[in-house]
């Protein structure tokens, strides 16, 4: 379960979630739960982690280590102040800053290559599941984004924009032939094993009150929240859903 937190988040209000969001949680062992704060507030953020039940990811990484790339920020700057993982490819991201699958597999390989699991996302727009191109553009951008990608240190998201920040989530049906969808491309990208082992987040308005039915579809293995996870109970519910 992870917390995609946006542009959202001083560093005070980041550590007033941790401190008490940890409580909240800390008895669960069963769920691997992951925060991500935006890149200002995860130093802090990760010292107040530092040995709880709780990861630290970026919201994004650059592919090249250090160099002339103003503004950017490497693998190993992450993993120095306690990243885990990487959000790769949000659709956020690939609309605002035009990234390609090309660039998103180079920046998941970098995050990988530098200890890191990345979170890679995937998703398609409204106009393109009402015309019926989903698992087209799906199949496209996972070939693109995971080619020779280790996928030990990989977790895949499922989001579809259309129920971003929008209210709407996709229904546990919608949601488990479409997770079900890229399972089955996972087994030609890696292997059947592989594709069966990989854990697939369903992200879009996920909630304490929708948790439970997502989850309960066989092929949801978690969720990555925005809106519900800027509270720490809200997300501390939706990571306790299991009761
Ligand atoms: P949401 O965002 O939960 O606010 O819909 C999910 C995401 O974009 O990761």
């Amino acid at each position: 379960m992870a917390a995609n937190w946006k542009l959202q988040k001083t560093v005070a209000e980041a550590e007033a979630f941790i401190d008490a969001f940890l409580p909240l949680v800390k008895d669960n062992s069963t769920v691997e739960i992951v925060l991500a704060p935006v890149f200002t507030a995860l130093h802090a953020a990760g010292k107040k982690l530092a040995g709880s039940n709780v990861g630290l990811s970026s919201q994004d990484v650059y592919p090249e280590e250090s160099g002339a790339f103003t503004g950017e920020v490497s693998p190993s700057l992450l993993t120095d102040v306690g990243c885990k993982y990487a959000i790769i490819g949000h659709s956020e991201r690939r609309e605002y800053c035009n990234e390609s699958d090309e660039f998103l597999n180079k920046k998941a390989k970098a995050a990988q290559a530098a200890g890191m699991t990345a979170i890679f996302c995937c998703g398609e727009p409204l106009e393109v599941r009402e015309s019926g191109g989903t698992n087209d553009l799906l199949a496209r951008q996972l070939d693109g984004g995971l080619k020779g990608l280790d996928p030990e240190k990989l977790i895949i998201a499922y989001e579809p924009i259309w129920a971003i920040g929008t209210g709407v989530t996709a229904t546990p049906e919608q949601a488990q032939e479409t997770h079900n969808f890229i399972r089955t491309h996972l087994a030609r990208v890696f292997d059947d094993s592989v594709a069966q082992a990989m854990r697939i987040q369903y992200g879009g308005s996920v909630k304490p009150g929708n948790v439970k039915e997502l989850m309960a579809c066989q092929d949801v293995d978690g969720a990555l929240v925005g809106g519900a996870s800027l509270e720490p109970q809200s997300f501390a519910q939706i990571v306790n859903f299991g009761g």
